[in-house]
């Protein structure tokens, strides 16, 4: 989708359709609403009158403006009431309106800034959250259709935000071109996780990661299956070792301001598929475990973006990559191996096979001396019966950086619901004959792979997103359709975009 700003009168705007907002119990539209309902004669202010519109958060209408302005189509979205509008609301506002503009074929849009004027939001992030809405939510994964028998295959080719005030113009501009990138990116990280796990094995993983690094100027080094050997990553090993499709271990970097400084390090868990291994999950749903790479998609995603934004912030990006797969090479359970930092790990469920490999992706992050380190993973069906699918698990080390990653979540909607991390969890991981076991017993199922993570956390501060429940959505929402969601993307890079705010440790 091109997306460019204009500054002028959206009421002599030549285009498929155009989007106006309207709050809820607002009887006469002001601002451009207000302007394009004079044009039309109070055809909006009718609408309202006659209880066909009443502004409802997501609400639409349609009208057909037979020549009062110079739009084909006015989409009139409702914003919600005054008091609960939120940033976040403007996104899925935008995205609705986009998606109906999509269905009712228009090819070019023109939209207000919701939220710039009346609405009290800041023009920059409510510009942002139009763009991000409208790529968000008109995102479609179709490497894979044929297209032909799709009745829905038009396509939103651009989108005009359309800003009356000069003065707003290099706020609109900023905050729309964030939003293209960092919109883009999430979409990256959506795709990669909804490729199938024969389209997205480790190698595959790793290349798409190299090309996006050739594109944005990253530097990237992969690891290949005897590299992995070598540096003594026996977790991931021990993990691929049942795969015919051998590991791969990823490393993204942007120097930012000061390739000296210490950097933010993200770390992915990469299962492109999990079968459960020998401790083999039940056939039914299977299939959704080629998601397992959701974190490793976020965190390419947002390396994308803190390339292509130029973050003033050094970010390192890893993933670990493997196949979790039976066979008679397979790690089993009762076997005892030998992590990169020297603690021994009794397998028990050879399907708790994600904080495995981060075991050693976390080992290995310590040599940045990272200011903050952030895990994202799949890790555990526990963290969907705890939170469900509206929020991710946040564990953490460290109070400063669990808050400001609960805050970055709260910004971006992409909620992040901390819980705790007691000795008694940490109990529950130890071994009788190991030094750890990889499983803890049903209680706290989330918080004990935390606990299992956090002991090969050497002395930084560190976080982990259980992001289990929201990598994958069953149902549509606006600017989230069904299918990999790209969850972490905007809420990482929200996290380092605001680093220059932030207290300690970031
Ligand atoms: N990838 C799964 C977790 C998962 C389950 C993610 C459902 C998304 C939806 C993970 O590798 C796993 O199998 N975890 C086990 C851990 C258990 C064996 C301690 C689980 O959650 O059952
Ligand atoms: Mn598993
Ligand atoms: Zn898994």
């Amino acid at each position: 989708m091109d997306i460019s700003v204009a500054i002028e009168n959206i009421v002599e705007w030549e285009t498929d359709a155009i989007v106006l907002n309207l709050f809820e119990g607002v009887t006469v539209p002001g601002g451009a609403t207000g302007a394009v309902d004079a044009a039309l004669n109070g055809q909006i202010r009718d609408l309202i009158a006659g209880g066909d519109f009443t502004g409802k958060f997501k609400e639409i209408a349609v009208l057909y403006p037979r020549g009062g302005i110079s739009a084909r189509r006015l989409l009139l979205v409702g914003l919600g009431k005054r008091e609960e509008f939120t940033v976040d609301r403007v996104r899925q506002v935008s995205a609705a309106a986009a998606r109906r503009a999509r269905g009712l074929g228009a090819e070019q849009l023109a939209t207000v800034v919701h939220g710039g004027g009346v609405g009290g939001l800041e023009v920059r992030a409510a510009a942002q959250a139009v763009v991000e809405g409208a790529v968000l939510g008109t995102y479609r994964f179709t490497p894979y259709k044929s297209g032909e028998d799709d009745d829905d295959n038009n396509e939103l080719e651009g989108l005009t935000l359309v800003e009356f005030d000069a003065a707003k113009q290099t706020d609109v501009e900023n905050g729309s071109n964030a939003g293209r990138i960092i919109a883009e990116a999430a979409c990256l990280a959506r795709d990669l996780a909804s490729h199938p796990g024969n389209e997205m094995t480790p190698a595959i993983l790793a290349g798409r990661a190299e090309a996006m690094a050739r594109e944005t100027g990253l530097r990237c080094e992969v690891f290949d299956d005897e590299r992995i050997e070598a540096e003594g990553m026996r977790t991931i090993q021990a993990v691929a070792q049942g795969s015919a499709q051998p590991p791969r271990f990823i490393i993204l970097e942007h120097d930012g301001e000061d390739p000296e400084a210490a950097p933010a390090v993200l770390i992915g868990k990469g299962i492109t598929f999990d079968s459960g291994g020998i401790s083999i999950k039940g056939s039914e749903g299977m299939w959704d475990m080629k998601f397992d790479m959701g974190g490793a998609a976020a965190v390419i995603g947002a390396m994308q973006a803190v390339a292509r934004l130029d973050l003033p912030v050094r970010t390192i990006g890893l993933v670990a990559a493997s196949e979790n797969m039976p066979g008679s090479r397979a790690l089993k359970p009762g076997d005892i191996i030998r992590s990169m930092l020297g603690k021994t790990i009794e397998i028990r469920s050879t399907d708790a096979e994600g904080r495995l490999v981060l075991a050693d992706a976390v080992a290995y992050a310590a040599r940045y001396k990272p200011c903050a380190a952030i895990d994202l993973a799949t890790l555990t069906g526990a963290c969907i019966i705890a939170l469900g699918h509206e929020a991710s698990g946040l564990f953490s080390n460290d109070d400063a950086l669990a808050s400001e990653i609960a805050a970055a979540g709260e910004r971006t909607g992409e909620i992040a619901w901390r819980l705790p991390i007691l000795d008694g969890h940490r109990e529950q991981m130890k071994s009788d004959i190991a030094d750890l076991k990889n499983t803890g017993g049903r209680g706290g199922g989330a918080i004990t792979g935390a606990a299992f993570i956090e002991a090969f956390v050497q002395d930084f501060p560190w976080a982990h997103l259980d992001i289990a429940g929201t990598a994958w959505a069953q149902k549509d929402l606006p600017h989230i359709p069904r299918g990999g969601t790209g969850v972490g993307v905007r809420l990482l890079v929200d996290l380092l975009r605001n680093k220059e705010n932030a207290p300690e440790p970031l």
